[in-house]
């Protein structure tokens, strides 16, 4: 069977590009080696949002005195959480299997290699069979960074040294869990186990955590999880991991903190290795395949989007690079724009991040103005947050007067800022901002806030 399109790899880009090109009329081959749904539903987004809910639930009841509600005996029964987290990955796997379905996808499970370029198309080899595709969408995602720390791979073998994949299916909560790395899963981690009742130690190399989002919002973060018990070691690098402790160094010192298990998550990088592009040549630049704005790579008919291509490892990036890889494959010109991608770290409060950051506008010699305001401006945070400490930053282009960049940190934030990203896409004015209407009392009106201390 020749296929006009075979897509490598099951997770957000390959399944929606997929689906996509099978609606389009593209006879459609998906390869998928472990599970439909990738990482991000099967151990990355979707399980984490759920063990987060079930953290949040807990707090919400234990904590609930102050909003007048008291409860007894509230416990958190991890067991229960992981059954049903299967239950959401099991439903929502389906729902991709029957979309693809609908749309004249063929499945096949297997580990995809891409043998070599033919007459007729591309070989792609899966165990003994081979097919054939006149098109490769390569969207293999990718893998946790183990670095080479002493102890880190043999703590990985031995199941002490945990990643995305294993924590989120662990039985039993750690009594003390060691982190290595403040970003994005170090950080959503830390929330639920530290809600669960393990003693939570993140080990961070930088000063702030957080990656690339907002400096003063970081700075927040940290004092709300510091609030709830979790301990920093900032400026600390790990040098080594042993069964029951890691040994990390600050201000040349060395010192030893106890765990009885140990999160791995200081980064990924694109799954590029044993999938056959060597074969026809496809180029991979620091470790990563190199496309286009187009999801193009330097071989004829052959694309990468998601995580491989190393740009933004972000689900919903991936999305977008998997339609832009189809519809230019149809022939229709479309590229991704990378300045208004929304970014939200699930912890509780919610930390989400669009456009140019202060320190990143900064770096780019942009003329920007900023407007911040607390929270507070917001009845209904207000109303549903005590004693919250939350703020949203805006920042404009100073002479175009256009937003360039939106930052907040609170709760219901992961749902406003796509509005954000909006703004930034169709280059909205503060005037233009001005005559919309946010409706009341939502935590969205501080967007609308800080635009009123712009001038038009
Ligand atoms: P990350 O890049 O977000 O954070 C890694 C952190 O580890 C950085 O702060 C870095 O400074 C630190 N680090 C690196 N080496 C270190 C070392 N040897 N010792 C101590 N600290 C060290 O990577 P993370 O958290 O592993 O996430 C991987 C990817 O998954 C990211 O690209 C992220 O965007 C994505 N993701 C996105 C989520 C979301 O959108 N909500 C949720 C979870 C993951």
């Amino acid at each position: 069977m020749i296929y006009d399109l075979i897509v490598i790899g099951g997770g957000p880009a390959g399944y929606l590009g997929a689906e996509r090109a099978g609606h389009a009329g593209l006879k459609t081959l998906l390869i998928e080696e472990r599970f439909l749904g990738g990482v991000c539903l099967n151990e990355g987004c979707i399980p984490s949002k759920t063990l987060l809910h079930s953290a949040k639930i807990y707090d919400y009841a234990r904590f609930g005195e102050k909003y007048g509600v008291t409860a007894k005996d509230v416990l958190l029964d991890h067991g229960t959480v992981i059954a049903r987290k299967n239950k959401v990955v099991k439903t929502l796997v389906a729902g991709i299997r029957s979309q693809l379905k609908a749309n004249h996808v063929d499945i096949v499970e297997g580990h995809a290699c891409i043998g070599s370029r033919t007459t007729e198309g591309y070989t792609v080899k899966v165990g003994s069979d081979t097919f054939i595709g006149r098109r490769l969408l390569i969207a293999t995602g990718s893998v946790p960074v183990i670095p080479p720390i002493p102890g880190a791979r043999e703590g990985v073998e031995r199941g002490y040294v945990l990643t995305n994949r294993e924590i989120l299916d662990i039985p039993q909560v750690p009594d003390s869990l060691v982190i290595i790395g403040g970003g994005v899963i170090g950080l959503e981690m830390a929330s639920y186990f530290n809600s669960a009742g393990s003693k939570v130690t993140i080990i961070e190399m930088l000063e702030h955590i957080g990656g690339s989002i907002d400096g003063e919002i970081s700075q927040i973060l940290l004092k709300n999880y510091q609030k709830k018990g979790i301990e920093f070691k900032l400026n600390s690098r790990v040098v080594e991991i042993r069964e029951g402790a890691v040994v990390y160094e600050r201000d040349g010192k060395r010192e030893v903190v106890e765990a009885d298990k140990v999160l791995m998550s200081v980064g990924r990088r694109p799954a590029v290795e044993g999938i056959g592009l060597e074969n026809i040549g496809v180029e991979v630049e620091k470790g990563a395949i190199k496309v286009d704005d187009r999801g193009k790579t330097n071989v004829p008919e052959v694309y990468a989007a998601g995580d491989v291509n190393g740009r933004y490892m972000l689900a919903h990036t991936a999305y977008r690079e998997a339609e832009v890889c189809v519809n230019n494959m149809l022939g229709k010109k479309d590229i991704v724009r990378y300045n208004a991608i929304p970014s939200v770290i699930y912890t509780n409060p919610e930390v989400v991040s669009v456009g140019e950051t202060e320190e990143s506008a900064k770096r780019k010699g942009i003329d920007f103005e900023v407007a911040k305001v607390s929270m507070r401006y917001s009845g209904r945070y207000v109303a549903e947050n005590e004693g919250g400490d939350g703020i949203c930053k805006v920042l404009i282009n100073k002479k175009y007067r256009n937003v360039i960049g939106v930052h907040m940190i609170g709760n219901y934030s992961s749902e406003i800022i796509y509005g954000a990203g909006l703004m930034i896409e169709a280059e909205m004015r503060v005037k233009d901002i001005k005559e919309l209407v946010f409706p009341h009392p939502t935590v969205s009106e501080v967007i609308r806030e800080c635009i009123f201390q712009f001038k038009d």
